[in-house]
């Protein structure tokens, strides 16, 4: 695997895979690489010719009090994860690289941006949606694979891509779980070992409330307070638990089939997010 910083050094090992018409997928990441992030690699990995990777944590996402400056930056350690699932180019920029100045150009996807957790991280969305529309033009992928988890993320980059034009498909990859379902991702390393005992019930209480759906149950408000219940005894903070269609995250409404449950919650200072897809039986 080769590793470069610069974009010029980028585009120049990109060129001849170009020409050779080889198809190229992208990863982006913010490094503190998880088996969640390992499994869209294989993904890109079985869709193309060739597997980039970013590691950037990317300043514009993160709101002033939140935790950029303490996030996880483990490259040594991912790098050597990336080599032996078989990627074959990181691109590891720094953020005057990304950013040699403040961008004056801002890209806001109305509607899907503020709501959920938009609302309650303003900003973080439009910093997700430049840097990634940055990083596709650097890359110039065929391929964009992105983790279900971040159901909000990968909807909205979706619209993004889509009103831009963007020459580039996007693939979603199922959210990786340790065994008692508790969601991948970097930040579960910042809770304490009781948190962490907690941390499956809210993936439970999405279960819980998928079952009520399938069931047939119809009152997405009624569902949508019993669980937020449940994950406060459980010692969470909720800051949203959600019955949403999954096309634009819109509420549901009892016509509607295709439907995400959408929920974030805090234990202590740490913030999860998860969901579930399921389809209603109408
Ligand atoms: O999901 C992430 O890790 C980040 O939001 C992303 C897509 C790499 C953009 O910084």
């Amino acid at each position: 695997m080769q590793t470069v910083d610069r974009i010029e050094a980028l585009r120049m090992l990109l060129k001849p895979w170009r020409r050779a018409d080889l198809k190229i997928a992208f990863v982006p990441t913010m490094g503190n690489l998880h088996a969640g992030h390992l499994r869209l690699v294989e993904a890109a990995r079985r869709h193309a010719d060739k597997v980039v990777v970013s590691i950037f944590v990317n300043p514009t996402q993160f709101g002033p009090t939140e935790d950029f400056a303490s996030y996880p930056r483990t490259e040594a350690d991912d790098s050597a994860k990336l080599s032996e699932v078989g990627a074959d180019l990181l691109f590891l920029p720094g953020v005057a690289e990304i950013y040699p100045r403040a961008s004056l150009t801002t890209i806001s996807v109305a509607g899907l941006s503020t709501i959920h957790c938009g609302a309650s991280r303003p900003g973080h969305f439009d910093g997700v949606a430049l840097v990634v529309c940055k990083l596709l033009n650097m890359v110039q992928p065929d391929l964009l694979l992105l983790g279900e988890k971040d159901f909000q993320q990968l909807t909205l980059i979706r619209r993004m891509v889509a009103d831009l034009n963007l020459p580039v498909a996007i693939q979603g990859v199922a959210t990786e779980r340790d065994d008692d379902g508790l969601a991948l991702s970097s930040r579960n390393g910042y809770l304490t070992a009781p948190q962490r005992a907690s941390a499956p019930e809210l993936y439970r209480c999405l279960r819980a409330a998928g079952d009520a759906i399938q069931r047939g149950e119809r009152d997405f408000a009624g569902i949508e307070a019993a669980q937020s219940l449940r994950l406060t005894q459980a010692g969470f903070v909720v800051d949203y638990f959600t019955i949403c269609r999954a096309a634009d995250l819109a509420p549901a409404t009892s016509g509607d089939m295709d439907l995400v449950i959408l929920a974030a919650a805090k234990l202590g200072n740490t913030r999860l997010i998860d969901n579930l897809v399921c389809r209603s039986n109408g």
